[in-house]
């Protein structure tokens, strides 16, 4: 039966009425307005890139169904450059690893319906060349070539550019470097989304990119060990949570690329995220509004790594148009909760996150009045796609040794609003109480029908699903009872008091 969830259907309708977050300064491209969803080839591959491989991540993004969801760049990192410029000055590709060249690439990548993002550097060298090709004076970075390359770049079809903050030119200012790529791509005579890394957040960022990372780099692992040059995801979060008021649509915090499913990449001897990390990794990148792009090796997946990228209902909170960058609202003892307005900013849907920092199991409450609601809320479980029922005041739950629960809270005014909105219908079914049953009769609906009624502590007393002809439930207490109806994607409720 094709239905949509009471949470999903609020979700809906709040974005129908949203009003945009904005900051007055960002740079206003009309690119990017949910965050950059994609994969690059950095975390999994990094300089160990060619053609052959690139076109086989491209078909994996199609048929694992990656791309249906939403992941549509397909981004190359560094090393793709050849060690030298052609006679004319301009970028290309390494002609033994991309022998076919660049244009071609992209041209197959957009055949694949998928878009097209390539690397560069605003100093004289990428970081890569700067390490292992010291010898040669290659000129792979676009330092004061920006124009040059911006038309290079949009030649090949490059949708996406992300620049990167090595080898400095003696003199440079790192700002009006990264402000003349922006202006070149701007004037190169195709859209291309602008990924600012500096490595640090910095105050122009916002105005001159579509995203800015605002970290160093991110390794596959918990929790980097102090003094390093690298973060892990923990110390991520934190510290790309500080810059949550910068983030609205067109413009995103971006801390970095998501290390989920990299179980053989090892940063020093530190150990590999376990699948618990790997799922707050996506909660909370989704929760903050951050850019997803992929790091992994998307040919070859576990069902884990499938289900933690895929789920859509947890994008679904990381897209949201009002793109808004939810923020850490409450944190005692380890236990977090936090929390993205969805839709709008005061508006009746939010995504929230339970997040257990601890290494044993706990039970994390978010307060509806921490949330700005007041008196009952549906709760749905994102992770698990299952509604958990109506409840009053507040909603706890177990959450596993640094897990995080996904869950989306509706008021219940918001959805009987939307029904109304969306649906412009009349009661589709009557429910009864009569003779120790609830009955529910369908009026006008036609096809089938799920049945779930819930008691005032907002369990579930009863469900039946996939009904055509009236059903009869049997409720042996007495108290108010909702019963929610959900019929192709139309949720109808009804109260229903039962004294005995
Ligand atoms: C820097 C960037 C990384 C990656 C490497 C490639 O470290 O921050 O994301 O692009 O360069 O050399």
């Amino acid at each position: 039966m094709n239905t949509i969830k009471v949470a999903a259907i609020a979700g809906l309708f709040a974005t129908l009425a949203a009003g945009t977050a904005s900051t007055s300064s960002a740079l206003d491209n009309g690119l990017a307005r949910t965050p950059p969803m994609g994969w690059n080839s950095w975390n999994c591959f990094g300089s160990d890139i060619n053609e052959t491989q690139i076109k086989a991540v491209a078909d994996a993004m199609v048929s694992t169904g990656l791309k249906d969801a939403g992941y549509v760049y397909l981004n190359l990192d560094d090393n793709w450059m050849g060690k030298s410029r052609d006679a004319d000055g301009n970028l290309q590709g390494d002609p033994t690893r991309f022998p076919k060249g660049m244009k071609e690439l992209g041209d197959y990548i957009h055949s694949r319906g998928l878009k097209f993002g390539v690397y560069g550097d605003r100093g004289l060298k990428t970081c890569y060349f700067r390490d292992f090709y010291k010898e040669t004076d290659n000129k792979s970075g676009s330092y004061m070539k920006e124009v040059q390359d911006a038309k290079s770049f949009a030649s090949w079809g490059v949708d996406y550019l992300k620049y990167d903050n090595c080898v400095e030119a003696p003199n440079s200012n790192q700002q009006q470097d990264y402000e003349r790529m922006r202006d070149a791509l701007a004037n190169c005579g195709r859209e291309i989304v602008f990924s600012v890394c500096a490595w640090a957040f910095k105050d122009w960022a916002p105005k001159t990119g579509n995203l800015w990372r605002t970290t160093d780099d991110i390794k596959n692992t918990w929790i980097a060990p102090s003094g390093s040059w690298y973060k892990g995801i923990l110390d991520i979060i934190d510290k790309n949570n500080t810059y949550a008021s910068h983030a609205a649509p067109g413009a995103w915090n971006d801390p970095d690329m998501l290390q989920i499913g990299n179980y053989k990449i090892k940063i020093d001897n530190q150990p590999i995220p376990n699948d618990n990390e790997y799922r707050t990794h996506m909660s909370l990148w989704c929760i903050m509004a951050a850019p997803l792009i992929m790091g992994n090796d998307i040919r070859n997946m576990t069902q884990v790594t499938k289900d933690i990228l895929l789920n859509t209902e947890v994008i679904a909170v990381n897209q949201d148009s009002a793109g808004i960058q939810g923020t850490k609202i409450k944190s005692a003892n380890g236990l977090d909760v936090w929390c993205k307005p969805l839709g709008s900013k005061n508006g009746d849907v939010k995504a929230v996150a339970l997040f257990n920092r601890n290494a044993a199991t706990a039970d994390i409450t978010v307060n509806f009045s921490d949330i700005g609601f007041t008196g009952e809320a549906h709760v749905r479980d994102l992770w698990k796609k299952t509604d958990k029922g109506l409840f009053t005041g507040s909603f706890t739950m177990a959450v596993e040794p640094h897990n995080t629960a996904m869950l989306k809270i509706a008021k219940p005014t918001g959805i009987r609003t939307e029904q109304a909105l969306l649906q412009q219908k009349k009661a589709q079914f009557s429910a009864v109480f009569t003779n120790g049953n609830i009955v529910v009769v369908p009026l006008n609906a036609k096809g089938q029908f799920d049945v779930s009624v819930f008691s005032s502590n907002g369990r579930m007393a009863a469900q039946l699903k996939n009904k055509t002809a009236s059903v009869s439930l049997p409720v042996a207490k007495s108290g108010l009872y909702v019963v929610a109806i959900e019929n192709q994607g139309y949720m109808e409720k009804k109260t229903v008091l039962i004294s005995r």
